[in-house]
């Protein structure tokens, strides 16, 4: 397997092309201000049936259009042309492997940070393995970040943009700083959010718990997934504020997303939670996996073949 996008192809403002010949302009607001928006939408490769499955497209291309629509940005492409440029750069290559696809609309030329077009995209599927098996066997130490998750009443995590990074990023930095894994950010309020790249969980009294919509957190794709998925394992699952002390003394934690599929917590500040990933965190993993990858026949839905 080869895990880089060199020598891949690209779809670049309607074209595909090789990667190193994928330019964009270095004035252009995306570049100078971080204007644009994306998704990063998995691709599942079945061995079994020699399938690419693409996981959930239609609520990632919503969500795609929903962040184009909250930042103004300029609505070049439809649903369906966006998810049509993802089937077409796929099929231009011999994929027989887990991708992660990057599919961002930026607002290019010549203008400034409140430019709306014109409008550029480019979708780039990029090779990668399970991503939490590594961190499933180790499992994250995480530490709570001394920063605060942005909110909607300055830059909305609802917004799923480049620029909302800036603030993930200061936190898994400062965690990393300090040797810890990852960083879970509270928000405004001191109640616990996300993240930097992922929605988080926990588990206490066998109740599944989650900060609300409303809690600063992108409303993510596998987190609402794992609430549907919850049903089928006969779990209560509630969505809700939580404290920053309900983490230290919970039953199993993991964080979640398209990239860190789950991921189980350990230890939160130095407070042990688990030394393994916890029975129902193990529960939703498997059903998880199972699913993306095409091997449960009641979530086919959620699937589409790509190739
Ligand atoms: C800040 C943040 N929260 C949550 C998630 C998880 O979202 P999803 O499950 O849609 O990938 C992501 C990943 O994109 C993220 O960047």
């Amino acid at each position: 397997m080869i895990n880089t996008i060199e020598n891949r192809y690209i779809w670049l403002n309607g074209e595909i092309i090789n990667f190193k010949n994928a330019q964009i302009n270095i004035l252009s607001p995306t570049s100078q201000f971080g204007a644009n928006v994306f998704e990063g939408i998995r691709c599942y490769w079945n061995s079994d049936n020699k399938k690419l499955y693409g996981f959930r497209l239609d609520e990632h291309y919503l969500r795609l259009q929903k962040s184009i629509r909250m930042l103004k940005i300029e609505e070049k492409y439809s649903l369906k042309e966006m998810k049509q440029a993802l089937f077409d750069v796929v099929n231009k290559e011999q994929y027989d492997e887990d991708i992660a696809v990057r599919q961002t609309v930026f607002v290019d030329g010549n203008g400034s940070w409140s430019s709306k077009g014109p409008a550029g995209m480019f979708v780039a599927p990029i090779p990668k393995g399970l991503s939490s098996v590594e961190y499933n066997k180790k499992g994250l130490n995480c530490c709570i970040s001394t920063w605060r998750r942005i909110s909607d009443q300055n830059l909305s995590p609802r917004i799923k943009c480049g620029a909302n990074y800036m603030n993930s990023r200061m936190a898994q930095l400062e965690a990393w700083d300090n040797n810890y894994d990852c960083a879970i950010l509270l928000n405004e309020n001191g109640k616990l959010a996300e993240g930097p790249g992922s929605c988080l969980f926990i588990v206490r009294d066998n109740k599944l718990i989650t900060p609300s919509l409303s809690s600063s957190i992108l409303e993510s794709i596998t987190r609402d997934t794992i609430i549907q998925i919850a049903t089928d394992l006969d779990l209560i699952v509630v969505e809700r504020e939580i404290d920053r002390t309900e983490v230290y003394i919970c039953d199993e934690a993991f964080l979640c997303g398209s990239a860190m599929e789950i991921t189980p917590i350990y230890s939160v500040d130095g407070y042990e939670i688990n030394n393994k990933m916890g029975e129902i965190t193990k529960k939703i993993y498997n059903l998880y996996m199972d699913i993306v990858r095409g091997k449960n026949k009641k979530y086919m839905k959620w699937l589409t073949e790509v190739k």
